[in-house]
């Protein structure tokens, strides 16, 4: 695949890059990566945490023909293209925790930050964003309010970004041509082998502040995670629930 490169020292973000350059007539494949963010995002309106070298920050503009109602698993895919990339890496104990973050022993890695542009129905522009902790100073890691890893402290080798950078895009580009052709459900096996609490029973946390407990199932075709507790089975989407080890 040929990817277009736009390299910063210092941006706000660059998913807000992205997304005003998905706007206008920037091609499929432009990747925009920084040393630093300045407002880097997280999901949920949490802001992702910078310190220069300290995460692998960049975003991907990817065209789909498809609308945005047929995106539904997307962040999931993309999830499993990191998994797949770390393990090649090296990084073998790299996991998925529902929806798309990366944990190694339990700990964040990585986040990924999907953003859509476009209708429904006709084709839609996705800006696919990804920081990846590489080396956090200490006092980065005290101000972060939960469980951080970053590479530095699994791999007895020195990363190398750039390298880093380009199996995580190679990897990308096979998982989101899978997903285009076959939808998620071509990879949902592979990511469930990968779920860090498949099998297992979880506290699930609404955005009121309510908790439950259930056993999770598995994950649907259509990305949903599929939790069983005393009322059945029940569905959820990305953005109603958070997970946590029960
Ligand atoms: C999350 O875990 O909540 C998602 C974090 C996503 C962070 C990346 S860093 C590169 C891109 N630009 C942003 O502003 N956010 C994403």
């Amino acid at each position: 695949h040929r990817f277009h490169l736009v390299l910063f020292d210092t941006i706000d973000s660059t998913n807000s890059y992205l997304m005003q350059q998905a706007a206008s007539h920037a091609p499929h494949g432009t990747v925009a990566a920084a040393l630093l963010q300045t407002k880097g995002r997280g999901r949920r309106g949490r802001s992702w945490q910078a310190a220069f070298g300290a995460s692998l920050t960049f975003s991907l503009l990817w065209r789909f023909q498809m609308g945005a109602s047929a995106l539904s698993g997307l962040s999931l895919a993309v999830g499993l293209a990191l998994v797949r990339a770390l393990h090649q890496y090296g990084l073998r104990s790299a996991q998925l925790k529902w929806p798309n973050d990366i944990l190694v022993q339990g700990r964040k890695l990585a986040g990924i930050l999907i953003e859509l542009n476009g209708d429904m129905d006709g084709p839609s522009a996705a800006v696919i964003g990804i920081g990846l902790n590489l080396n956090l100073p200490p006092a980065m890691r005290a101000q972060i309010d939960q469980p951080v890893t970053d590479m530095a402290s699994h791999l007895p080798i020195n990363i190398d970004p750039n390298a880093l950078l380009g199996q995580l895009l190679h990897e990308l580009a096979q998982v989101l041509d899978t997903f285009e052709r076959e939808g998620f459900a071509a990879l949902r096996e592979e990511w469930q082998v990968h779920h860090a609490y498949h099998g297992e029973v979880v506290k699930l946390l609404f955005p009121d502040g309510r908790e439950q407990f259930g056993h999770v199932q598995g994950i649907a075709d259509d990305g949903v995670l599929l939790v069983q507790n005393e009322h059945g089975t029940q569905r959820f989407s990305s953005g109603e629930i958070s997970l946590r080890g029960a």
